[in-house]
């Protein structure tokens, strides 16, 4: 077993540390926010992740997790350091690397000889030759090791991947990195830095592409007559499609997509190659958005202004409190913008939201609808489907609901009167 670093204790770095923790390595989680890792070591998980909190306690008890201010209190004794500091998007698109160059810069004195630093962040392509010059340590390897976690199953996943991804220029290195995934059993792919960075782009402006395209397809749908329930059913028992991912919706977001495929796009740009493709599928996404808001506010009627609208739903997606990018709140500020007045409910957000500045945030799905004209359901929390909806019926001013999830049971609604309106069916 080995002793790991991990730096940063974002979604990525916790999952990393708390996973590793679980498969028996002796882990030291790093973050500069004292308060963080102050609670951190309470086993107080500050975000919203199925099974972190009881990893994070587990691998506390065991005292094979712990807690420390500063990346090299944590590297000084260790053999791998994972790098887990967020990348975000710079003004121009390309992914901001301060945080990374930081992290490296802190650590390069004191890496042990032989020791291996590994990326797991989502860094542009050529990213880990770049850390390595930003250390000038001759005697310690940079490898990549792409994480592909979703928020709200990414214990799952990094315990369960479909692959192992690592990226080196020394053979020695990568194999030493594999073994840490001994327990683990999934395919590891060995291959180059550069060629394991564009793995992690490639495959989220994939999905991202699969998404735009799904939901292109739903708004055919509305426009031919189709239902692109059935329709994606159809599809994706096409084993080359694949069934999963096909959910049409509001739009896609969350912390990684809208980045990560500007970033791939940019990083194209950057080396002399025209992503017009990308660039469309970004162009799909922001459409859906106006789309999605539109018929909210279709079906308001004449004069939206001043109507209620009810909002199930804030967060990027089900299972996370992550409303970053979420297509919920790029929605409903267009909604907001039409001078519409808006009552959300989410299982887990209670404060106002700093986008929707006159929005009211309630704590009860039923008291979002009071007077409501038309209730929208922007995130797929599945206690939606099992509302009472006689006393839903009763709270609203007008029985109009807009599923952008296509969540709800259509023809129960419809037996109660409501005017359902889904997307792409
Ligand atoms: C995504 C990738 O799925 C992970 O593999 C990757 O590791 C991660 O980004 C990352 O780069 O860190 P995540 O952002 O957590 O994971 O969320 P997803 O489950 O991929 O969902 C992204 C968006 O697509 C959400 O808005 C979601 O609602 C939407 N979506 C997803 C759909 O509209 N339909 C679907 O069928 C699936």
């Amino acid at each position: 077993m080995a002793r790991i670093a991990v730096i940063g204790t974002g979604y990525v770095g916790l999952t990393t540390g708390a996973c590793f923790a679980h498969l028996g390595h002796d882990v030291v989680c790093a973050d500069i926010d004292e308060a963080k890792v102050e609670s951190l070591r309470k086993g107080i998980v500050p975000i919203v992740e199925r099974d972190l909190d009881r990893f994070v306690t587990e691998g506390i008890a065991s005292g094979k997790l712990s807690f420390v201010v500063g990346a090299r209190e944590a590297s000084k004794d260790c053999e791998f350091h994972y790098l887990c500091v967020p990348t975000p998007q710079g003004p121009d698109g390309a992914a901001d690397l301060s945080y990374l160059e930081a992290a490296a810069a802190e650590i390069a004195p004191v890496l042990p000889t032989g020791s291996v630093v590994v990326n797991k962040s989502t860094v542009p392509v050529g990213s880990t030759g770049l850390v390595a010059s930003v250390m000038g340590r001759n005697d310690v390897e940079v490898v990549s090791n792409p994480e592909f976690l979703r928020e709200g199953t990414a214990l799952d996943d990094f315990l369960n991947p479909d692959r192992v991804v690592i990226g080196a220029r020394d053979q020695e290195a990568a194999i030493r990195v594999a073994g840490l995934y001994n327990r683990v059993h999934a395919p590891v792919m060995v291959t180059d830095p550069i060629s394991a960075e564009t793995i992690k782009y490639a495959s989220n402006a994939f999905l991202a592409s699969k998404l735009s395209f799904v939901n292109a397809i739903a708004n055919l749908c509305e426009a031919v007559g189709a239902d692109v329930n059935d329709v994606v059913l159809g599809m994706g028992y096409d084993r080359r499609i694949g069934k999963e991912f096909l959910r049409p919706g509001p739009g896609w977001g969350g912390s990684c997509f809208p980045k990560d495929t500007i970033a791939l796009a940019k990083i194209a740009e950057d080396h002399g190659y025209d992503f017009t493709f990308l660039r469309e599928v970004l162009k799909v996404n922001d459409e859906q958005f106006d789309r999605t808001a539109a018929k909210v506010i279709d079906a308001l009627g004449d004069s939206p202004e001043g109507k209620q609208v009810a909002c199930w739903g804030l967060t990027f997606k089900a299972g996370t409190d992550d409303l970053r990018q979420s297509p919920a709140v790029e929605v409903m500020k267009r909604v907001e913008a039409a001078g519409v007045k808006i009552r959300a409910y989410d299982p887990v957000v209670s404060s106002p939201i700093g986008d929707l500045p006159t929005a009211e945030i309630v704590s009860d799905p039923y008291a979002a609808t009071d007077g409501a004209e038309v209730l929208v359901v922007l995130t797929e929390w599945d206690e939606f489907r099992w509302l009472d909806f006689d006393k839903v019926a009763e709270n609203m001013a007008s029985k109009v609901v807009v599923d952008a999830r296509n969540l709800l049971d259509r023809s129960q609604l419809e037996r109660r009167g409501f005017d359902y309106r889904g997307i792409g069916r």
